[in-house]
């Protein structure tokens, strides 16, 4: 087992810039299908309800990349080591982008394409007022993941990228309001994991931070 799991991490950690490239070819496919969706989606009523079953999907797949941005930080504050989590840490920002996009096709999926006025699109159920927050936190972690941002907005890049805590409770109750769920559980475990290790760093350095400056 312990064999598997170098393998995977010695692959993962040599061939990144191959890796790297291939996941930005998956973003552009990603927006090229945002933009086929939307288009077929007018023409074609069996399409629309195809797509509209397929949002949950992206939803699903969303929330599986968003739990595995947090893990690392949440091993890391538990003082749990392992290569898995040092990969995810090595990808989690292109993680966190592939999110995103998934979760604005989710959206865009499950109410953009089927709404018909403005108004369907202001009157949100509850568990749909969580999502819109959960994904306006995501949009500003993720304009601001790129190289760029990093270097310009200094300490404020990490101030930022700490609403990514407030985001997790927005996405618990997103899910949780439309049905008790296995994503449901997994949110809620996540989110619990996430306040144990932060009490543990706490205790352990006096800061949420583990003593850094920030
Ligand atoms: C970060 C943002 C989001 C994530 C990670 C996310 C994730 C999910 C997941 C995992 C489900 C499936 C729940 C289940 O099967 O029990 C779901 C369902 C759903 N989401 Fe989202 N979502 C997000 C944002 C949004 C937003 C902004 C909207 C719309 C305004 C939305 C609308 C819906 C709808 C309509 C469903 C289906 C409810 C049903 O099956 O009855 N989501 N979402």
């Amino acid at each position: 087992m312990r064999q598997f799991f170098d393998g995977i991490y010695s692959f993962f950690t040599s061939k990144r810039q191959k890796i790297l490239g291939i996941f930005r070819v998956v973003c552009w496919l990603l927006v090229v299908f945002l933009i086929i969706a939307f288009v077929l989606s007018r023409f074609n009523q069996t399409t629309l309800f195809f797509l509209f079953g397929l949002g949950n999907t992206f939803g699903t797949f969303s929330l599986l990349a968003y739990v595995t941005t947090l893990l690392p930080g949440i091993g890391d504050r538990l003082g749990v080591k392992n290569k898995i989590l040092v990969l995810l840490k090595i990808y989690r920002r292109e993680v966190g982008i592939s999110m995103y996009f998934l979760a604005l096709i989710h959206v865009t999926l499950e109410k953009l394409l089927i709404i018909t006025s403005v108004k369907e699109l202001l009157t949100l159920l509850p568990f749909e007022i969580m999502g819109t927050l959960a994904i306006l936190i995501c949009f500003f972690l993720f304009i601001t993941s790129n190289t760029v941002s990093m270097v310009w907005l200094k300490l404020n890049w990490y101030r930022i990228h700490r609403l990514t805590y407030i985001g997790m409770f927005f996405i618990f109750l997103h899910v949780a309001l439309v049905k008790l769920s296995i994503w449901t559980l997994l949110m809620g475990f996540v989110l619990m994991l996430q306040l144990i290790s932060l009490i543990v760093i706490y205790r352990r350095t006096d800061s949420f931070t583990g003593g850094r400056p920030i």
